[in-house]
């Protein structure tokens, strides 16, 4: 079954995306320094080797609203070439890009989690977006987080592991690449006994 994995670049102190996002600054005030590996791959071998590696491992895409809002100028596209879930309160009719369809889903984290399995086939469920990633952390449906730390504090922002509650979350180490200004460390979240 595909894998539910979240792959996010992130600062020292925890922050995936600067304050005051917006279309005009998808990534916030400073935030785009986050993401200078993955839109200047040509400084680093190893950091365009990872990039190839999400895109290539990646069938289906869950999103929340506001990545999607900030994101789909920037993107000019759909984020992967594979069919997107953009998780919303508020229902639309599907977009149709160029390399895949936005389909927006109003009943929860499940519903989206299994549409999409069903979209990615053998390649894995990648998740986009803080506030949703938690919502999938809390009901144990995340299976991988790769952190792609990036050499920055930012100070403010949005934080990734914000809203989990008291609960412990075991991680497992289970790979570690570094690059000059990234180091890209994958974790694989313990299950919970049932
Ligand atoms: N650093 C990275 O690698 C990285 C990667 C991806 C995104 N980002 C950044 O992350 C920021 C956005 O993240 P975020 O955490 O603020 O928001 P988000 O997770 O992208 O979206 C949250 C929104 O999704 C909708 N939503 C969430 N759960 C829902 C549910 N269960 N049912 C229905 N709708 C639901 C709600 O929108 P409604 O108002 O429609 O209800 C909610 O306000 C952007 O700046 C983006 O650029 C960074």
């Amino acid at each position: 079954m595909a894998k539910v994995t979240l792959d996010m670049s992130m600062s020292l102190d925890g922050f995936i995306a600067g304050p005051n996002i917006g279309v005009e600054r998808p990534m916030g005030k400073g935030g785009e320094r986050l993401h200078e590996w993955l839109f200047n791959p040509s400084a680093s071998e190893v950091d365009a080797a990872v990039e190839r590696e999400m895109s290539a491992t990646t069938g289906a895409v869950v999103l929340g609203r506001r990545t999607f809002d900030v994101g789909v100028g920037l993107w000019g596209d759909v984020p992967f070439p594979v069919p997107c879930f953009v998780l919303t309160h508020e229902d639309r009719e599907e977009i149709v890009k160029k390399s895949g369809t936005l389909t927006f889903v109003t009943d929860g984290i499940e519903s989206a989690l299994q549409r999409a399995r069903a979209a990615a086939g053998e390649k894995d469920v990648r998740l986009m977006g803080a506030n949703i990633a938690q919502q999938f952390l809390r009901a144990g449906l995340l299976d991988e987080i790769q952190i792609n730390l990036v050499l920055v504090l930012l100070g403010d922002g949005i934080r990734l592991f914000d809203n989990l509650g008291t609960e412990q979350t075991a991680l497992e180490r289970t790979r570690v690449i570094e690059s000059p200004g990234v180091t890209h460390i994958r974790f694989g979240v313990v299950k919970k006994a049932k």
